[in-house]
């Protein structure tokens, strides 16, 4: 039976800036898709993490389903009212359009979507990040599918072996989906080359070789294309199949505790370590630092088991610990050089507007 897993986040407003949203919020999105979703939903899971939420829906109409699309896009309106009733900090943040128009995709809310064949003892993640974009996975998710060093499976089983092929979305190209189809291990160096650059080209999806089936897609949204300013960073959101051939769960959670840096923190301008957090953790120091969480689930005929909170675990204290540390150490130089994202990606224009104004002080000497 094929199932549709579709994961879609947006930022309708939080408590006190932009740290989290309220419980009434997430109750209220919870009763209006537990009321409204009967009639397409086989089950669904909401969970947030700093000031975004994250709908999971599980069903059977396919990718890209206007049903689907609506409920969710309605399920965020109704968390941007009560925002808006409690007096909350951006109050329907990510809903950048006024009218839905067929499919959130270009409407602000980001989304992860997936149909799969279940297999027997289909297993899952949910991994969603704030206060950074979506090529933060780019690392991971190269190290998960295409390095031995991290996951063995590539080595070991002989499925796994016959590599992967990723789909990478160059987002600076907002006329239309631009994208690219490398396979590992051929094409190891380019897509190392292309993924390199967390800003511009950023992993969407990536399929088994051995069966042909889709282990990961991920939310590529381009805020400030849509809206054309900054409105918030594009905090994306993955699914990743597990097991068999895929990679194990633990190899995929792996390279995440490098706590690698990645563009967001605070005003989405800034460089931090990625902290793999419980679901539910707001942020706090500098708008930070960038957070990931992962909710591990199983899935039957569509009806989901779990979640387990996969970096609620003492290891992870340790990686969180040392993240502190790798925020500290960056935050020590403020402003100067790779603490700051460079004048293309950073979110406000007020630089640009004071280093024009400036022009006109320079002047040529001899
Ligand atoms: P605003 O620019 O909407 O105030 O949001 C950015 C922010 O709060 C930075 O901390
Ligand atoms: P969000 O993108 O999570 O709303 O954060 C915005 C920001 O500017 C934080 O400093
Ligand atoms: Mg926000
Ligand atoms: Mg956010």
């Amino acid at each position: 039976m094929e199932i549709t897993l579709s994961a879609v986040k947006a930022d309708v407003g939080s408590i006190g800036g932009h740290i989290r949203p309220s419980e009434e919020m997430l109750a209220r999105i919870r009763d209006f898709l537990s009321r409204e979703g009967g009639g397409v939903l086989i089950d669904h899971h909401v969970t947030h993490v700093g000031d975004d939420i994250c709908l999971l829906l599980s069903h059977r109409e396919g990718v890209g389903n206007r049903a689907i699309h609506r409920l969710s896009w309605e399920a965020f309106r109704v968390g941007a009212r009560i925002a808006k009733e409690e007096g909350l900090y951006g109050a329907g943040q990510d809903l950048l359009k006024d009218a839905f128009s067929g499919n959130v995709r270009g409407l602000g809310p980001g989304v992860a979507e997936l149909s799969l064949e279940e297999r027997p003892g289909e297993a899952f993640l949910l991994l969603m990040a704030d206060k950074t974009s979506p090529g933060a996975f780019n690392l991971p998710f190269y190290l998960a599918f295409a390095d031995p060093m991290t996951c063995p499976g590539l080595i070991l089983s002989p499925r796994l072996g016959q590599g992967f092929r990723f789909t990478v979305m160059d987002v600076a190209h907002p006329e239309a989906d631009r994208v690219i189809e490398l396979s590992a291990p051929e094409d190891l160096y380019d897509l190392a080359a292309l993924l390199r650059d967390n800003d511009r080209f950023v992993i969407e999806r990536i399929h088994s070789r051995a069966s042909g089936e889709q282990a990961v897609a991920c939310s590529t949204t381009r805020l400030r294309n849509i809206a054309g300013r900054y409105v918030g960073k594009d905090d994306p959101v993955a699914l990743v199949r597990v097991q068999r051939d895929f990679p194990a769960t633990g190899e995929v959670l792996a390279p995440f505790a490098i706590a690698h840096y990645v563009p967001g923190f605070m005003r989405g301008s800034h460089v931090g370590p990625l902290m793999p957090v419980r679901a539910g953790t707001a942020v706090s120091f500098f708008d930070g630092p960038p957070v990931v969480m992962g909710l591990a689930f199983s899935c039957h005929q569509g009806k989901l088991a779990g979640p387990v909170d996969v970096f609620d675990h003492p290891f992870w204290d340790w990686v969180r610990a040392r993240a502190a540390e790798k925020a500290c150490e960056i935050r020590r130089q403020g402003f100067s050089g790779p603490a700051m994202l460079p004048m293309a990606e950073l979110e406000y224009t007020g630089i640009a507007d004071r280093l024009t104004a400036l022009e006109e002080r320079f002047s040529l000497r001899g």
